[in-house]
């Protein structure tokens, strides 16, 4: 069989890491390109642990153009899913230059190669924050995506205008932006998750350090939302699920089954949960206490958002299939087996 090779720029990370195990089980070769910037090659070793593959590791800027030429002709790829780039909005507003160096440079030096090499798929890794505060709930891809809050949240969506433009000028080229919700979880065999560095930003890190006593007592930010119980509404979407997501991507544009050049997918459950309930399902499914209180509310967060993703049910027959409880149990092994390190 003509296996097909898909490279995964910062497979070493988090999202890029589970992909590259659920495209190595639907029968893809894969190649993971990562920098190592904030990430740990022990998640590859645990990508070629659970999937018995030898999947080759390049450590590479995807923003340095000579590494990126001789990647791109080693081998032949038939698919790219980009993921490399930096991710955390608070950093992303005292770092502006490295985050639109960063972000848009290493997409311009993957599409640049691409182009060269003869490479005209790709799934770029975008993000529901290009929908800021909607107006209406659940958000439907024709939402209209709003002035972003962060250089982060501006660099998703000038990479989304990029592939557009791209996609017009070429008319072989296609590409789909997912736009995920909130990522949770871990792998269930415990071998790959989430490795947050320093002090965790988001929810479910922080949620897991506290049970295991790394950190004192969870902040809940803010409980005078217009919600019901008064914390912020998420959509939280299980890793697995949303790695399978981008296998569904690959294999719609490696069947030519796109409907445009340019595609965009919501990545959700479909399903807003606040944060106190995600802390009382993170405790009933756990069976333990969690230390919390109540904290002013953090800049910049909006009060609520959850998906539309029956586009992507649709069109590219995916839906989410873990519960809550199901992400939440991952985590909390993932914590355990961790145990202090936090990396
Ligand atoms: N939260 C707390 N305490 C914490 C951390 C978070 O109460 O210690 C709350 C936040 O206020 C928010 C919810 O938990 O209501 C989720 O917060 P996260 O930081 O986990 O996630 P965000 O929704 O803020 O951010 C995520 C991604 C971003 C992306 C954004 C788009 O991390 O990359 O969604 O909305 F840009």
């Amino acid at each position: 069989m003509d296996r097909k090779c898909i490279l995964v720029t910062g497979g070493a990370g988090y999202i890029g890491s589970h992909t590259a195990v659920e495209l190595i089980a639907a029968g893809y070769d894969v190649v993971i390109v990562d920098n190592l910037s904030n990430s740990d090659p022990s998640a590859v070793e645990g990508v070629r642990r659970i999937t018995g593959a030898e999947v080759p590791f390049v450590e590479a800027d995807c923003c340095d153009d000579g590494a990126m030429e001789r990647l791109f002709r080693s081998r032949r790829f038939d698919a790219v899913i980009h993921f490399a780039a930096a991710k955390a909005v608070g950093e992303s507003v005292s770092e502006p230059l490295r985050y639109y160096r960063n972000n848009l440079l290493s997409l311009l030096g993957v599409a640049g190669q691409m182009e060269r090499h003869g490479c005209d798929r790709i799934v770029f890794s975008s993000s529901c924050t290009v929908y800021g505060e909607a107006d209406e709930l659940p958000v439907t891809e024709r939402t209209p995506r709003r002035p972003a809050a962060s250089p982060y949240g501006n660099t998703k969506q000038i990479c989304e205008d990029i592939l557009r433009d791209a996609t017009a000028a070429r008319p072989a080229l296609r590409a789909i932006a997912l736009r995920y919700f909130n990522p949770i979880g871990a792998h269930p065999s415990g071998l790959i998750g989430e490795l947050p560095r320093g002090v965790p930003q988001n929810l479910v890190p922080y949620v897991t350090q506290t049970a295991a006593g790394l950190r004192e007592c969870l902040s809940v930010f803010g409980d005078d939302y217009p919600t019901p119980d008064g914390s912020c509404i998420r959509d939280y979407i299980d890793i697995v699920d949303l790695a399978r997501a981008h296998v569904a991507a690959v294999r719609r544009l490696l069947e030519g089954a796109a409907a445009a050049p340019f595609e965009v997918f919501n990545i959700g459950t479909g399903r807003g949960v606040s944060v106190l309930e995600l802390i009382r399902c993170f405790e009933q499914t756990n069976r333990l206490k969690l230390a919390w209180r109540i904290a002013p509310r953090r800049a910049g967060d909006i009060t609520a958002i959850w998906a539309d993703p029956s586009l992507a049910r649709t069109e590219l027959g995916w839906q989410a299939e873990r519960s809550l409880a199901d992400s939440l149990a991952t985590a909390w092994q993932w914590q355990q087996r961790l145990g202090s390190g936090t990396k």
